[in-house]
């Protein structure tokens, strides 16, 4: 069981800083999912954190103890990766026994936890198998085995299930919450999968680019996020972003075409006058009913997803996309013209130039 501390973590390749200052107090048997675009360092931060990597500046601890100069297997944590070889002409069992054979631990202890292992993960009547003889998920629960049987102070994913198929995905992903709901061994879960991350993660660490965006639980990054990156990368479909000007008193956010929105008290009064960006995801318009709060969404195309409706469309004066997501089966035509409204706690604003968000 294990604390794990990343305190203003830097990661250099040659002369590119790649990594610019991850701060983050991770608990004991906390589940925390590192999300984020291809390429923005989620999984320098783990190997950092594994000790695959060097830390260029910073200090890694687990329990209070810094490991920045420990090596991978003095660290006593384990690591699933996306592409995990298994030893094609060993079986399930010795699979999961190699590694606490190289440790030279007893028989009989090996055997204790490897069938222990299998028997968490459902593998005991496979543990005669080849790997080549398993479905996809079924070596990922080897995978998986080969780490639970080590008793590692902290798991590491690097996204796991991306080679699996996407209803495969779906039960891996409650097999590993459940698993973790057994074990509590704290977890670090690297993923480019919102869904993943936000069904997995008691917290995530949304990254843009290098930095932390936003650590926080997964309804706080949803109902607050901290930029207009996070707010546009989390959430499907994306919130939708329009420009929009405070009003000088800073209650309401006006649209071009004399549409004014009001604000819940006290939004944004350092703001007041200014040119902003507005965030709606598609699931917060509402019918209006008040003329001067009515944005006009023209209606381009309409996706009928059966339990839902998504509706594209362009507000007056906007040459972009929007989206709106209706929760029952509409059919609209083309060039419909719906009148839509957004309720003041459901208004994200955020700095044109800065992206962080305004208010609360
Ligand atoms: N060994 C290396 N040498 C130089 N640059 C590297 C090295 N490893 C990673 N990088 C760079 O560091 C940045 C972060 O890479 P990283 O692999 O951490 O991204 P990621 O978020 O895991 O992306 P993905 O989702 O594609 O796996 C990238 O710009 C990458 O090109
Ligand atoms: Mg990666």
């Amino acid at each position: 069981m294990a604390d794990v501390s990343l305190k203003n973590i830097y990661k250099s390749f040659g002369k590119t800083e790649v990594i610019h200052g991850i701060n983050c107090d991770i608990k004991d048997g906390e589940f925390v999912a590192i999300l984020g675009p291809s390429g923005c360092g989620k999984s320098t931060v783990l190997r950092m954190i594994a000790g695959l990597e060097v830390i260029t500046a910073g200090e890694i601890a687990i329990n209070d103890e810094i490991v920045n100069q420990l090596e991978p297997a003095e660290r006593d944590i384990a690591m699933v990766f996306q592409n995990y070889a298994l030893y094609p002409h060993m079986t399930v069992y010795k699979n999961m026994a190699y590694g606490l054979k190289i440790r030279r631990m007893s028989k009989a202890e090996i055997d204790e936890r490897v069938r222990n292992a299998a028997k968490i993960l459902e593998l005991t009547e496979f543990l005669d198998r080849k790997p080549r003889q398993l479905s996809g998920g079924q070596r990922q629960r080897v995978a998986m085995g080969r780490c639970i049987v080590r008793e590692p102070k902290v798991f590491l994913f690097d996204e796991p299930l991306s080679n699996l198929d996407a209803k495969l995905r779906v039960q891996m992903r409650l097999e590993i919450r459940n698993l973790h709901e057994d074990l509590k061994i704290t977890s670090i879960y690297v993923t480019h999968d919102q869904v993943e991350a936000m069904t997995l993660g008691d917290r995530l660490i949304v990254m843009d680019n290098g930095y932390a965006a936003q650590i926080g639980s997964p309804l706080e990054v949803y109902e607050h996020p901290a930029t207009k990156f996070v707010a546009g990368f989390i959430g499907s479909p994306a919130m939708n972003f329009l420009n929009a000007r405070l009003s000088p008193n800073g209650d309401s956010v006006e649209i071009p075409g004399n549409v004014k929105l009001p604000l819940e008290n006290g939004s944004s009064s350092e703001h007041a006058g200014k040119e902003v960006i507005l965030g709606v995801r598609p699931e917060h318009f509402k019918p209006a009913r008040d003329e001067a709060a009515t944005l006009h969404l023209t209606v381009d195309h309409v996706e009928l997803l059966g339990a839902d409706t998504l509706v594209y469309g362009r507000f007056t004066d906007d040459k972009t996309l929007s989206t709106l997501r209706l929760s029952d089966v509409q059919h609209l035509d083309k060039n419909t013209k719906l009148p839509l409204t957004v309720p003041p706690p459901k208004i994200h604003l955020f700095d044109r130039e800065t992206g962080n968000r305004i208010g609360r």
